[in-house]
């Protein structure tokens, strides 16, 4: 009886998938996030908006979660983060019918886009188990890696997404009052003024803790500011939060790049950060004197997994580490073009590295980036990756410069 139910449940829930799938997720920009939030935000409104766009956004990328090497869906962890997306996208589905005017309703809802929240807090480090365990397991082929790659960008900028709709929804309906009691002035996790300087030298303060921490030392900051209105400080429509988790990621590689390279040295050439404002974009360019990295290996660092430092422990009662996970670079360039921007690294080998986050400047232009599941993302997935279409010099002589480099 019991496998009976489980069958036809996890039968009708596929059905429920395969339909919700079939919708494109609706992006919404900025000004949408914001004028939702400011003006007479309606908790109605983003539950009727939030029953439909949750289903749609979590099977959009369930069914791509399908589409990974069968070995690797088999490993626990992956089950256990599709467990996660399988109740959550259920639980949401109950709301279905419900009559949106009743508030026993919405208050019911917002507590399960609470748990939902709390539920996939631990996503990311899950999933980059399971690949863990699949490399481990099965070696490393270029395709599948690919693959992988492909896939963890969007399942990541997806979840980025996911949890934007919830953290709005949260922070404007979860409490009694509607002000955030930590950011007044925040719409939601938006600041409308946000001051991009404040973010840069906070997240810039906390990296140099965990600096002093492993290394006794660590650089100072030079950081100006260009193109301000008048002497006021710079400020952007944006969510904090992000543009505070991708510049402490960039500090920390800085610093440890400055770090190692000076080994012991009493003084250690300093961090530059700059914030230009134009009018298409807002630029935050930080640069390090730690050496660099040659162009060959560039695209390799946004790759997850991808990290020179030694892998921290994974015990929760450790400090934070200033690197090892590999995931600095990958995520933030996520952050970064989840409202339209990029995060791109410009590096002198022998010299330093340029690191740059781009943000679109105007907020009627920070549109969510969202990935949809169709064919064209069926077919990066089932194509047979073909010969390359430029020239590969000849093993001979690969050998033959290698032997006279020597
Ligand atoms: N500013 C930099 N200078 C030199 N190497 C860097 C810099 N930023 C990143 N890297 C290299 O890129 C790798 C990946 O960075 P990241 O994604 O932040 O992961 P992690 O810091 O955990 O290793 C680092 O291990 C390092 O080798
Ligand atoms: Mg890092």
């Amino acid at each position: 009886m019991r496998i009976l139910r489980f069958l036809r449940s996890s039968v009708s829930i596929g059905k429920d998938v395969d339909y919700y799938s079939k919708f494109s997720p609706s992006p919404l920009s900025m000004k949408q996030f914001l004028d939702f939030g400011s003006e007479n935000a309606c908790e109605r409104t983003s539950f009727s908006f939030l029953r439909q766009e949750l289903p749609v956004r979590l099977a959009n990328i369930m069914k791509e979660i399908n589409l990974l090497p069968d070995n690797l869906l088999k490993t626990p962890s992956v089950r256990l983060v599709q467990s996660w997306y399988v109740q959550s996208f259920e639980e949401i589905l109950e709301f279905k019918d419900k009559n949106a005017d009743d508030e026993k309703v919405t208050y019911d809802f917002t507590d399960a886009v609470i748990n939902i929240r709390n539920r996939h807090n631990d996503v990311i480090p899950t999933m980059a188990q399971g690949v863990v365990e699949y490399k481990e397991a099965y070696g490393t082929d270029p395709v599948v890696s690919q693959n992988v790659q492909y896939f963890l960008d969007r399942f990541y900028m997806s979840r980025i997404s996911i949890r934007m709709l919830l953290n709005q929804h949260t922070l404007l309906f979860g409490g009694k009052v509607k002000v955030n009691p930590a950011h007044p002035k925040q719409i939601g996790s938006i600041d409308p003024n946000c001051r991009v300087s404040e973010v840069v030298r906070d997240a810039y303060e906390n990296a140099r803790t965990l600096c002093d921490r492993y290394y006794m030392n660590s650089p100072d900051l030079v950081l100006e500011e260009f193109n301000g209105n008048f002497g006021n400080p710079i400020t952007v429509v944006y969510v904090p939060s992000h543009l505070y988790h991708m510049v402490f990621e960039l500090f920390k590689n800085a610093m440890r790049a400055t770090m190692e390279l000076y080994g012991d040295a009493i003084e250690y050439p300093a961090i530059h950060a700059q914030v230009a404002l134009g009018t298409e974009d807002l630029t935050v360019r930080v640069s390090d004197r730690g050496g660099g990295v040659p162009l060959r290996k560039i695209d390799r660092l946004f790759t997850y997994t991808y990290s020179t430092a030694p892998r921290p422990s994974m015990e929760a009662s450790r400090a934070a580490p200033l690197a090892g996970y590999g995931y600095g670079l990958p995520i933030s360039r996520l952050y970064a073009r989840y409202f339209q921007g990029d995060l791109k690294l410009y590096s002198l080998e022998g010299y330093g590295t340029d690191a740059v986050i781009y943000i679109r400047a105007l907020s009627t232009e920070s549109i969510e980036r969202l990935p949809v599941y169709n064919k064209s993302a069926w077919k990066h997935y089932k194509t047979i990756h073909e010969a390359d279409d430029w020239c590969v010099p000849s093993k001979e002589l690969q050998m033959a410069i290698k032997a006279k480099s020597v």
